[in-house]
């Protein structure tokens, strides 16, 4: 199935593996590469140097293209640009918009720019800035979301916009593949479907969580870092959202502590990308300190199994999602389907 999306990346279908923190890793991107979908590694986790390390690791394993997701509002954004231009990556996925300057820096390197969006206006301001196509993702996506629904974003984004979309946000199938690009969109993106592999690295106890999940058990909260974050809904989340102010703040200094070992970033870092992050929200330096909550909560989760001390970022569409399958058996089951249902409604 060619679309704007496999022309603009060269994978083979149009279907990208989100990056996703600690999970989106070597293994994971390699495989959803091979199976022909734009594999996306998750560097907000990672250190430098350890990016460095992943990029190279996926390129050993595959000659298949492959993407690096960034924060945008990290210190530390340039550094890491740079690494992808030097070691060749194809696409450069951004959590929250890029800065003008960056889009440039890669475009002129021959680097694909995607930034993630959840709102119209977002997406009008990085396409303006020159980014070669957009994932769109709607509320009942996994990880920080916005409060539009996929099925009202995207058709919105693309009748803004000028550029290819992605749709992301509660697919996992052809049936998706295809209402997406009846929307407008040149393919989708999954976040939970691909964690929801035996490809991932995620702990098995964490796994056999999602699959118990149903979809009244995923919810969006403020309580982990102050944003509107869509996780499985836990005892551990439950508390969390009950804590009070004081203990709340004592344990985002806790992991803050944890975050600037996780991360390598230093304390001048830190407060840098603190104020950074500040400037022109409404956020608290209560909130801008939780920010570390994420990371070092995610990690308790999806590295080291901890479904009682960790945070379970996820899609609504947990909910639905019974098996394991491989990488390379649902990209083909999710374009057999997508083909079967183009056919269904061809035929009337
Ligand atoms: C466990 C998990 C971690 C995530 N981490 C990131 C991240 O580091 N950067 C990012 O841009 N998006 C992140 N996201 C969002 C996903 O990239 C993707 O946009 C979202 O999962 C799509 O919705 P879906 O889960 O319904 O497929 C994360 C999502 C999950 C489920």
């Amino acid at each position: 199935m060619r679309t704007a999306l496999t022309d603009l990346v060269g994978v083979r279908h149009p279907l990208v593996q989100t990056g996703m923190g600690w999970v989106a890793g070597p293994r994971l991107v390699t495989a959803a590469a091979e199976a022909g979908a734009l594999g996306i590694l998750g560097s907000a986790t990672m250190t430098p140097d350890r990016l460095r390390a992943a990029v190279r690791e996926v390129r050993s394993r595959t000659d298949r293209p492959f993407g690096v997701n960034l924060r945008a509002d990290a210190g530390d954004a340039a550094e890491r640009v740079r690494i992808l231009i030097d070691e060749g990556v194809r696409v450069a996925s951004f959590a929250l918009a890029p800065s003008r300057e960056l889009i440039a820096r890669l475009k002129d390197a021959g680097v694909v720019v995607i930034p993630s969006v959840g709102a119209r206006r977002h997406a009008e301001k990085v396409a303006a800035w020159g980014a070669d196509a957009l994932v769109v993702q709607g509320g009942e996506g996994g990880g920080h979301t916005g409060r539009v629904a996929t099925s009202v974003l995207v058709p919105q984004v693309v009748d803004a916009v000028a550029i290819p979309v992605v749709a992301a946000g509660g697919f996992r199938d052809g049936r998706g593949l295809v209402a997406a690009l009846a929307y407008g969109a040149c393919g989708i993106a999954m976040g939970t479907r691909f964690l929801l592999t035996s490809d991932s690295t995620v702990p098995a106890a964490v796994k056999a969580a999602y699959l118990a999940a149903s979809v009244t058990d995923v919810t969006v909260t403020t309580k982990v870092d102050g944003l509107p974050h869509r996780v499985l809904r836990t005892p551990f989340v439950t508390a969390l959202e009950r804590a009070g102010r004081t203990r709340t703040l004592v344990r985002a200094l806790r992991h803050a502590v944890a975050y600037r070992e996780l991360s390598g970033t230093g304390a001048r870092r830190m407060l840098r990308d603190g104020l950074a992050m500040k400037r022109g929200t409404d956020l608290t330096w209560g909130q801008v300190l939780l920010a570390a909550n994420t990371p070092v909560l995610l990690r308790a989760a999806m590295v080291d199994g901890r479904t009682d001390l960790g945070v379970m970022s996820a899609g609504q569409v947990a909910g639905v999602i019974e098996d394991l399958p491989s990488c390379a058996a649902l990209v083909e089951s999710v374009m057999a389907e997508a083909q079967a249902t183009l056919r269904r409604l061809a035929s009337g």
